[in-house]
C-alpha cells in the first residue's frame, strides 16, 4: 500500500540522519540510578531532580499512610464527577503558597500549556513567546485563534522592539516564557520581562516546569527567588519533574482561572488524574520539598561549577552522530545520558542534556567531565 511506503520512507530518512527515535528497554530505575543493557548507570537524563520518583522507600512511606483511601482512577473529567476534595485541597495549597486567588490542576504540563495559550489568545489578541519555549507552548499558540510572535531567545531588546511595533495592533497581549529553559538550562530575564509587561500593558505567563520544587526556599521557582510572584499573571508548574509525580497546575487570579475552567479544552475534555496521584503530589509538596533545601543548594552549586545557572547542563556537541557516539562512551563509563537532536533543538546544536539530581555527589561526575572534555578536544582537533 502506498501509504505505508510513504511512512516507511520518512522513517528511513530519519534513520539516515540519525534522527530516528525509539523506546529503550530499561530493566529498572532506583532513585539516581537506572539499569540498562545489563549495567547500573548514574541517571543524568531524568527530570527526577529531587529523587522523589523511582524512590521505593518514599513510595512505601506514602502508601502506608494513605492505605486504600484514594483510588487509582478518577473515571471522570473534573467538571463531571472528577472533583473529590483532594483535588481542591491541592489547588488551595498551591494558591496559598503563591499568594494567588486561585489555582487549577491539569493532567500534565503539556495539557496545561496547550490549554492555556489556546484559550486565552482569542481572535484579535497576541502572544509574544520566547523562541525556545517548550513545544506545548508553541502547540497551544498554534491552536489559538489569536496571533503569536516568537522573539529570539532571551533577547530583551528584540522583545521590546516587537512590543513597540505590534502591541497596539491587538486587544489583549501576553508574554510567555519558561523560567529555567528545558534544553539549555539558562534562566529567563524575568526582571526585564516584568518591566516590559508593565510598560506595554501585557499579561505574563511563566512556565516554571523545571524550576518548581528546585528554586526558591519554598521551591516555588525562579519568580520566588526574584520576589516577582505578584507580577506574574499565570504561573505554571508541573509535577512530573521535581515532585516525582504527574500533572501540572496554573495559579493566578480568580477571573483567569474561572475562564480556563470554562474555556480550556485540554482541561475540560480529559479524565482527571487519579486521586492517589493527586494525594501523592500534595504529600510531597506539604512534607518533603522543604527537607531538600540544603541538597538543592548543593546541586545548584555543582551545576554552577559545570558552567550552568541551573541543574540542567547542556553539552553542545553539534552533529547528531558525534552526540550519539559521546553518549555511548559515557555509557561504557557508567553514565546514562541521551542525545538531544533536532527538531527538539536547532540543527547543528545536537547535545547532551545533563540533568543533575540532588543525591548525586560531585565525585561521581569526575569521569564524566574527563570523558566529555577529551571528546570535545578530539572534535576540535579534527
Ligand atoms: C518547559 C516545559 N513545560 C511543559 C512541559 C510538559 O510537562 P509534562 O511532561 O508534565 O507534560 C515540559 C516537559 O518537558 C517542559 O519542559
Amino acid at each position: 500500500m502506498d501509504m505505508y511506503e510513504d511512512y516507511e520512507n520518512i522513517l528511513t530518512e530519519l534513520k539516515t540522519h540519525s534522527h530516528f527515535r525509539d523506546l529503550k528497554d530499561f530493566s529498572d530505575k532506583d532513585e539516581k540510578y537506572i539499569y540498562y543493557r545489563g549495567k547500573k548507570l548514574l541517571n543524568l537524563s531524568s527530570n527526577n531532580y529531587l529523587n522523589f520518583a523511582d524512590n521505593k522507600s518514599l513510595t512505601q512511606e506514602f502508601l502506608e499512610q494513605i492505605g486504600c483511601k484514594y483510588s487509582f482512577g478518577s473515571a471522570s473529567a473534573r467538571l463531571l464527577t472528577g472533583t473529590l476534595p483532594v483535588y481542591k485541597e491541592l489547588e488551595t495549597l498551591l494558591a496559598d503558597l503563591y499568594g494567588k486567588e486561585a489555582c487549577l490542576l491539569y493532567n500534565s504540563g503539556y495539557h496545561a500549556n496547550i490549554g492555556i495559550s489556546s484559550a486565552l489568545n482569542k481572535k484579535g489578541d497576541i502572544i509574544f513567546s520566547d523562541k525556545l519555549n517548550h513545544a506545548s507552548i508553541i502547540d497551544g499558540m498554534q491552536l489559538s485563534q489569536g496571533k503569536f510572535f516568537r522573539f529570539p531567545h532571551n533577547d530583551m531588546d528584540a522583545l521590546e522592539k516587537l512590543l513597540i511595533r505590534e502591541r497596539e495592533n491587538y486587544k489583549n497581549a501576553f508574554i510567555v516564557t519558561e523560567s529555567v529553559f528545558s534544553m539549555d538550562g539558562d534562566i529567563s530575564d524575568l526582571r526585564k520581562i516584568v518591566e516590559l509587561k508593565k510598560k506595554y500593558d501585557c499579561g505574563l505567563i511563566i512556565d516554571e516546569a523545571h524550576a518548581f520544587g528546585v528554586f526558591g526556599e519554598k521551591g516555588l521557582g525562579v519568580a520566588e527567588v526574584l520576589g516577582l510572584i505578584d507580577d506574574v499573571d499565570l504561573i505554571v508548574g508541573t509535577f512530573g519533574k521535581a515532585v516525582g509525580s504527574m500533572g501540572a497546575f496554573v495559579t493566578g487570579s480568580r477571573t483567569l482561572i474561572d475562564y480556563l475552567i470554562n474555556k480550556s479544552r485540554s482541561f475540560i475534555f480529559s479524565t482527571a488524574l487519579p486521586p492517589v496521584n493527586i494525594a501523592f503530589t500534595k504529600w510531597i509538596i506539604e512534607t518533603q520539598i522543604s527537607k531538600t533545601l540544603q541538597k538543592r543548594r548543593r546541586m545548584l552549586e555543582i551545576a554552577k561549577s559545570m558552567g550552568s545557572s541551573s541543574h540542567i547542563i547542556p553539552v553542545i556537541v553539534g552533529e547528531n552522530k558525534d552526540t550519539v557516539d559521546l553518549c555511548e562512551v559515557l555509557f561504557h563509563n557508567g553514565y546514562f545520558t541521551l542525545p538531544i537532536r533536532p527538531p527538539t533543538v536547532p540543527a547543528g546544536t545536537s547535545r547532551l542534556r545533563l540533568s543533575l539530581t540532588c543525591e548525586i555527589e560531585e565525585s561521581e561526575l569526575a569521569v564524566l567531565k574527563e570523558k566529555i572534555h577529551e571528546n570535545l578536544l578530539v572534535k576540535q582537533a579534527k
